[in-house]
């Protein structure tokens, strides 16, 4: 596996950049936007496709380079469902797995931080955001933080898992790197109470001073989505009430892009194909499947996704393939969801 934790110094951030393998797809979590010129020549370097850029929770201190990963490399972009980033590509809920080419991770909601704290585990490791820090904990007196919510989630979930684990947390001021969830237990000041009641006081009594940052990166962190109007602008967009009508008529394929666990959990559009965003390439190249099905039937594209950033993406690279019809859902199913659109599960 290859595994980089990349630092920040400036908000005393921690990234980790994750493959399976050289030439293999990569993801990144928690990404500063001031460093991505970096991770991207590291992804270069070791000969990676960064493919999901994920936060794990809403950052107050410094500006996510979600949005720019995005525009850079075609990433997906992936938060937990409670964010209220306005639209990241991918939406993960308690229990989902997070999923590159050989590797998988767990999401587990762990709130307290904030109200859209996630952590992510892997076999050995888990990436525990701002939930549980080395020898600390994050605050959770702004951003709908809760002291009691961020109990449950260190102690009923967290601290749960096997006592090797290692600990790589989003922050570290102090220089240390990783830890492991028994050295927490152990060792973690703030988590030597009796009760939940006494961490609360302990919570409600840090008395610290809003991150410098936080005007700023909290309203940016909110506005990572793709400009989906430009997309519509150059015609290639269909609202949910036009898409209504075009179901069922021959003209017209759809294709779902997004991942099977999350048409599992939320169902397709009846009669769409699957293509996952991250095999869209292979299927829009001259000769290739879509490419084929589009050219001689001359069916139109109509791709479709969770919130309509991977299909606005797809609709600019299926443009970029010659496929001149090639058009997206605006807003994706939750749109068409919103819209009465049938949904076969
Ligand atoms: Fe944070």
């Amino acid at each position: 596996m290859i595994f980089r934790q990349l630092f920040d110094q400036v908000s005393g951030t921690y990234s980790y950049l994750l493959a399976s393998r050289n030439g293999g797809e990569a993801l990144i979590i928690d990404p500063v936007l001031e460093k991505i010129d970096r991770y991207l020549q590291l992804v270069r370097e070791l000969d990676l496709k960064l493919v999901k850029a994920v936060d794990t929770h809403l950052h107050a201190d410094h500006i996510t380079g979600l949005g720019a990963l995005r525009d850079e490399t075609h990433c997906i972009t992936v938060m937990g469902e409670q964010t209220k980033a306005d639209v990241v590509s991918m939406r993960l809920g308690d229990g989902d797995k997070l999923t590159i080419e050989g590797l998988a991770l767990d999401a587990i909601y762990t709130p307290g931080h904030t109200d859209d704290s996630y952590s992510f585990v892997m076999a050995d490791r888990v990436f525990t955001g701002d939930t549980l820090l080395i020898r600390g904990t994050g605050r959770t007196d702004f951003q709908n933080g809760d002291p009691r919510a961020q109990y449950e989630s260190i102690f009923g979930r967290l601290l749960k898992l096997p006592e090797a684990t290692l600990v790589y947390p989003a922050h570290d001021y102090k220089g240390d790197t990783v830890s492991t969830i028994g050295e927490e237990k152990a060792f973690n000041p703030r988590l030597q109470v009796k009760s939940i009641e006494e961490y609360v006081e302990l919570m409600n009594n840090l008395k610290l001073s809003n991150p410098k940052m936080i005007d700023i990166a909290v309203p940016a962190n909110m506005k990572v989505g793709l400009h989906q109007e430009e997309i519509a602008r150059r015609g290639w967009a269909v609202t949910p009430q036009q898409a209504l009508g075009l179901i069922g008529k021959p003209k017209i394929t759809l294709i779902d892009l997004r991942e099977k666990s999350e048409r599992q959990r939320h169902g397709t559009i009846p009669g769409s194909l699957h293509v996952p965003y991250s095999s869209l390439q292979e299927n829009i190249a001259t000769g290739a499947m879509l490419h084929e099905l589009a050219k001689s039937t001359g069916k139109r594209l109509l791709f479709y996704c969770a919130f309509g950033e991977r299909s606005a993406m797809a609709v600019q690279a299926a443009q970029d393939a010659r496929l001149s019809s090639a058009c997206h859902l605006q807003g994706g199913l939750a749109a068409w969801k919103a819209a009465g659109g049938p949904i076969e599960q």
